[in-house]
């Protein structure tokens, strides 16, 4: 010190070489996170092509290999600097690490199935790094305890599979599609065929493994219940990376009865099936479910159904039966993680709290009917969802909900993109007045950006004033204690994304 003060000179030449340095730094933003995973011991990852370290063909698949929807993929949209695939909970606290000393913003991606590719676009146009979590996929079951311990990489499917190979009476309740990842799933409930009889996916979830912004390792006890209450149907992306979910494991029976009925019909004929189906659907015993899936083409109801149509079959047959895989796949099949038929998507959602008018009901197919890539997947509620109370997670869309509306459009390059956006936002522009309102509600797992987003480019100083807009569509009520939680677990907004939750106080001009 007392050298320093004495020699000026000096200490304006450290300054100097300091700054030299930071530049270099700044400049390539790959050999900053480059050698700090190679300090962290952290092999399994790739850099942009552009740092000619990897190869374009490896960085181009492992970047598509997850992205589940083609309007994220295009040349327009930014690419990350590096993609990381931790192997162990010590690499993913590193890489966490090591994203933050570099500055660069972090996603995590489990599945990829984000309905808004938000595990692999940034939120604006700061270099970001994806930490893809799909090599801690372990799923360990404890016959004694009737739990699971999922890493947060796994997919459903590869939980439904490991369950099967262990026991046949047990079964754990989370939706259909066995390349969603659980992590994004959990995160922000999880409905499936056994939700009215057992609750989301998140509702059977007893402890979370998750690492924080500073990359330390926090259970259920370190971490509080409020923040343990948040992880579940607060959203994918918001908290911290969870590295683990040690969940409940249900009793299922030996048989269980399908059935997928498809009826086609004139337009007024359907509009009366699913007019009451929506009258008996949310009030049937908790032990059935059953949705309506409709496509311009054809209606699957479940009214009028024939004793043919039942086929009864083991609970995993049921996962099969439900998961859209072809025909003669296996319990194996389900494990795949890779979708090859990828497609560009949009979806929204709406719930419904009182019947809808048959002419509501009408006014909803002639809509479906005009776009005939589009379908629609009307979700009972009730059961048990009827019982559990709006706090009891974060997922608030209990009590008073008949059914949830899934209008989604899938399309391929071809088709015009314009065109699908315009019938997804009209139909749902024109159900208005038969949906919830004040808020109008939607469910976080069918994200949609059209609820609005952060502009990253401008200072945003009402920040949590802004994202109550789709906050409180998400999570009604538990909107306001969603940002305490944040507040207290991320303040910096180091995990974050467009529709983030954010904590009081921060400016997004301020990150990093
Ligand atoms: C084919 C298909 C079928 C579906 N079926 C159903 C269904 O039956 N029921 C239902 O409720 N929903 C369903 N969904 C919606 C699904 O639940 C959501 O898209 C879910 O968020 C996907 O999770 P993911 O891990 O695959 O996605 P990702 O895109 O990987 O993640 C989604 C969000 O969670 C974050 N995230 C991912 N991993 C972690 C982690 N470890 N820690 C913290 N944040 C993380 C991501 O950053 C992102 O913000 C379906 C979606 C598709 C595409
Ligand atoms: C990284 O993980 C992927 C996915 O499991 C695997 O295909 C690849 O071989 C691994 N690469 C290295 C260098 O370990
Ligand atoms: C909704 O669609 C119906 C049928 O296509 C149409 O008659 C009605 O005017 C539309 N309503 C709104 C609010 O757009």
């Amino acid at each position: 010190m007392e050298i320093l003060l004495k020699n000026p000179t000096f200490l304006l030449q450290i300054l100097i070489y300091f700054h030299h340095f930071t530049l270099i730094f700044s400049r390539t933003p790959e050999f900053s996170i480059l050698n700090c995973l190679k300090t962290q011991k952290i092999t399994n990852f790739t850099l942009h092509p552009s740092s000619n370290h990897h190869s374009s063909v490896h960085y181009n698949h492992l970047l598509e290999f997850s992205l589940q929807n083609l309007r994220v993929s295009g040349d327009s949209t930014p690419k990350p600097t590096a993609i990381i695939i931790p192997e162990t909970k010590e690499q993913l606290a590193n890489s966490v690490l090591c994203c933050r000393r570099s500055s660069q913003e972090i996603r995590i991606r489990c599945g990829g199935h984000s309905y808004e590719g938000l595990s692999s676009i940034p939120r604006g146009s700061n270099p970001f790094v994806i930490i893809d979590l799909m090599n801690l996929n372990r799923v360990i079951v404890d016959l004694e305890s009737e739990t699971a311990w999922v890493e947060g990489g796994a997919t459903l499917g590869e939980l439904y599979a490991a369950i099967a190979a262990q026991s046949s009476y047990l079964g754990f309740p989370a939706g259909v599609g066995p390349t969603v990842g659980v992590s994004g799933h959990f995160a922000g409930g999880g409905i499936g065929v056994l939700s009215r009889k057992y609750g989301l996916s998140a509702d059977n979830v007893l402890d979370v493994g998750l690492i924080d912004a500073e990359g330390r390792d926090l259970g259920r006890a370190q971490m509080g219940e409020e923040v343990f209450w948040a992880l579940r149907g607060g959203g994918g992306g918001n908290w911290g990376v969870v590295y683990g979910w040690k969940v409940q494991l249900v009793h299922v029976p030996e048989k269980v009865t399908c059935f997928g009925v498809t009826k086609q019909g004139p337009i007024h004929e359907l509009a009366q099936l699913i007019y009451k189906w929506q009258l008996v659907a949310p009030n049937l015993d908790d032990g059935l479910h059953i949705s309506i899936y409709t496509t311009s083409t054809s209606t699957k109801v479940d009214l009028n159904v024939i004793e043919q149509d039942y086929i009864e079959m083991s609970w995993i047959e049921s996962v099969l039966y439900f998961s859209g895989l072809p025909k003669g796949s296996t319990i194996h099949d389900l494990k795949s993680r890779y979708s090859s038929n990828k497609f560009y998507m949009k979806t929204k959602s709406d719930y419904v709290q009182d019947p809808i008018s048959i002419e509501g009901v009408e006014n909803l197919l002639e809509m479906a009917a005009l776009e005939p890539k589009g379908l629609l997947l009307l979700d009972p509620y009730g059961g048990i969802m009827d019982r559990i109370s709006d706090d009891s997670i974060a997922f608030p869309h209990r009590k008073g909900n008949l059914y949830n509306i899934l209008y989604a459009l899938f399309w391929k390059e071809e088709d015009d993109e314009n065109r699908c956006l315009s019938w997804i936002r009209s139909i749902y522009e024109n159900m208005t007045s038969f949906v919830s309102s004040n808020p109008r509600a939607s469910y976080v797992n069918y994200v949609d950006l059209d609820l609005g987003t952060i502009d990253y480019t401008k200072n945003n100083n009402d920040i949590v004033e802004i994202s109550k807009v789709w906050g409180k569509k998400y999570f009604l009520g538990n909107y306001d204690r969603l940002v305490r939680v944040k507040t207290f677990i991320d303040p910096q907004n180091v995990f974050s994304h467009q529709q983030g939750i954010f904590p009081l106080n921060v400016r997004t001009h301020d990150e990093f």
